[in-house]
């Protein structure tokens, strides 16, 4: 071959590691923002990744564009390892037309898409974008609509995970919302359908890019987002560790890490759990305690924290748990604590995750907002996702387990496998002091010290009910355990349920109360 055709084939490379240009690059890094080549490095094995589709440019001649053509086309495309397993990934880069999306930008995408789901491994978007290439009008909006086409096939198939590093806007917010986790970066990213200007004509509202749509409020008011980072390090170091946890596809188990903890006993565990009922402590404590040393990683943490949802190992193997949390709200269920558990665990089903759930909760939270908002339906979403899933399933009851909050909360009845209750679970239709006021009404109200009556009534109600003996009788908890045991029968449990094979009836699909 003549060294001319290596020449031209070295040029045409560089001039596309080059995206936009020297200049574009430095303003992306005045920002504080990688490029798309860099988070790339960053995210995969080194040396690991191979491009696909690095000269493409796109084809549109309006508005002066066909002299403006960027080899690439605004996002980069392939696959390459992670702890060296295969993903198909894609960049887009800000540099060249902002990073937004043309017909064949979405073509690429779509190309690494359909790979990902023929060969059964995760998809990881990192989305840097000014939205539709405007100078192209429907045909950018076709493109959005083949991905959320390809998302909504992949779901419950391939992990997909996205992450924001700049801004996503408009109906190209969907496609990272079809998939099954989102992680932003604190200060250079947000998310918004409409942006501030467009609020201010129609609501009137004054609100910033940040405060509208950025990760601190995606990760605690709307829920949009399951994970934040303080930068793009963290973030791309964030997606890595959360890989770690799943399998490649849906016919795959997650990976079992060697454990050298084994099947502990905690004594910390008997103490955890305060005298008097009303006293919050902390789940997560317990969740630490449990599970191997620091392997918990939290999903969602700032939104509904009521409720704890995460990923976790159990001598090695990855677990997710769903954990009500005494220490706000009571561990009270509410409309956002159902929704963010339910969508939790329909993830951990697909991608047979086994299930762990740690019950405390006084029931679902009273109240004209929460009904007219439609706690109802939602409360129902976690009941479906429960009741529906066929990965080892196993509860521990640590304390409250009250009213429809208990039959929620994976229990026996709809479907868990082994059921557990420390001593200090109080499994009962409600609280004592509820159950006395309304049963014994009358009788308190005739008394002559009513407050002394309603006490006794209290402990006797309490001594009937408030504890697990009842369930236990019925077979509803299959064994009361000492605390300190709790991580060895987990670890029993799960090695003894590692081959559950349940299907559930033949249907199309099921119709969860959305
Ligand atoms: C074409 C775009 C572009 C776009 C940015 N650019 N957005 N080119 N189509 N959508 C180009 C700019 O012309 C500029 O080119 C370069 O990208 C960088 O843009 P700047 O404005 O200089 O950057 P910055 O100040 O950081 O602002 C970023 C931005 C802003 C906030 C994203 O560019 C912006 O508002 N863009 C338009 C956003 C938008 O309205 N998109 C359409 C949304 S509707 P040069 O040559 O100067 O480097 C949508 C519908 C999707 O997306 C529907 C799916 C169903």
């Amino acid at each position: 071959m003549s060294q001319k055709a290596f020449d031209i084939l070295a040029k045409k490379n560089q001039e596309a590691l080059l995206g936009g240009g020297e200049a574009r690059i430095a303003k992306q890094h005045k920002k504080g923002k990688l490029t798309a080549r860099e988070r790339l490095d960053l995210l995969l094995d080194e040396g690991s990744f191979e491009e696909i589709g690095k000269l493409v440019t796109h084809r549109s001649a309006e508005f002066g564009l066909d002299k403006q053509k960027f080899l690439g086309d605004g996002v980069v495309t392939g696959y390459g390892k992670i702890q060296g397993r295969l993903v198909y990934v894609f960049s887009q880069d800000f540099t060249v037309f902002g990073g937004s999306l043309s017909e064949t930008h979405a073509e690429k995408i779509c190309k690494v898409m359909d790979l990902a789901m023929q060969n059964g491994a995760p998809f990881i978007g990192l989305n840097d974008s000014g939205g539709a290439r405007i100078q192209e009008g429907v045909v950018s909006l076709g493109g959005y609509a083949d991905i959320f086409y390809r998302n909504v096939m992949a779901s419950g198939v391939i992990p997909q995970i996205s992450a924001i590093m700049g801004p996503c806007a408009g109906g190209a917010v969907y496609s990272p919302a079809m998939t099954d986790f989102i992680a932003m970066v604190e200060g250079s990213s947000y998310m918004f359908v409409t942006g501030p200007n467009v609020v201010k004509t129609v609501t009137h509202e004054e609100v910033t890019s940040e405060e509208l749509g950025g990760a601190m409020t995606h990760a605690s008011k709307s829920g949009v987002t399951h994970l934040t980072y303080a930068n793009e390090v963290a973030c791309l170091e964030g997606i890595k560790r959360l890989l770690s946890y799943l399998p490649q596809n849906c016919e795959d188990n997650a990976a079992r890490i060697p454990s050298t903890q084994g099947k502990s006993v905690v004594k910390e565990l008997n103490t955890i759990v305060p005298e008097n009922p009303n006293q919050p402590y902390d789940i997560k404590d317990v969740i630490e305690l449990v599970c191997d040393k620091a392997s918990f990683y939290e999903i969602h943490k700032a939104f509904a924290d009521n409720i704890v949802v995460g990923f976790a190992r159990l001598d090695g193997r990855s677990i997710g748990i769903v954990a009500n949390q005494p220490a706000i709200l009571a561990g009270v269920l509410d409309i956002k604590a159902s929704t963010k558990a339910a969508r939790f665990v329909r993830f951990c089903d697909a991608f047979n995750i086994p299930l762990l759930v740690f019950e405390d909760v006084p029931g679902f939270l009273p109240g004209t907002d929460q009904e007219w908002n439609a706690i109802i339906t939602n409360g129902a979403k976690l009941l479906y996702a429960f009741s529906e899933a066929t990965v080892p399933r196993v509860t521990v009851i640590t304390r409250k387990a009250y009213g429809g909050a208990y039959d929620v909360m994976n229990s026996k009845h709809i479907g868990a496998d082994m059921n557990y209750a420390w001593p200090t679970a109080e499994i009962a239709v409600m609280g004592p002091k509820g159950a006395a006021e309304i049963i014994f009404r009358s009788e308190i109200k005739k008394s002559d010290d009513p407050e002394a009556k309603l006490q006794e009534k209290v402990d006797e109600y309490t001594e009937m009910f408030a504890h697990p003996y009842r369930a236990a009788a019925r077979g509803f908890i299959d064994e009361v355990i000492i605390p300190e045991n709790t991580r060895k029968k987990l670890i029993s449990a799960f090695e003894m349920l590692e081959n559950k094979a349940a299907k559930l009836p033949r249907k199309k699909h099921g119709n969860i109360p959305l």
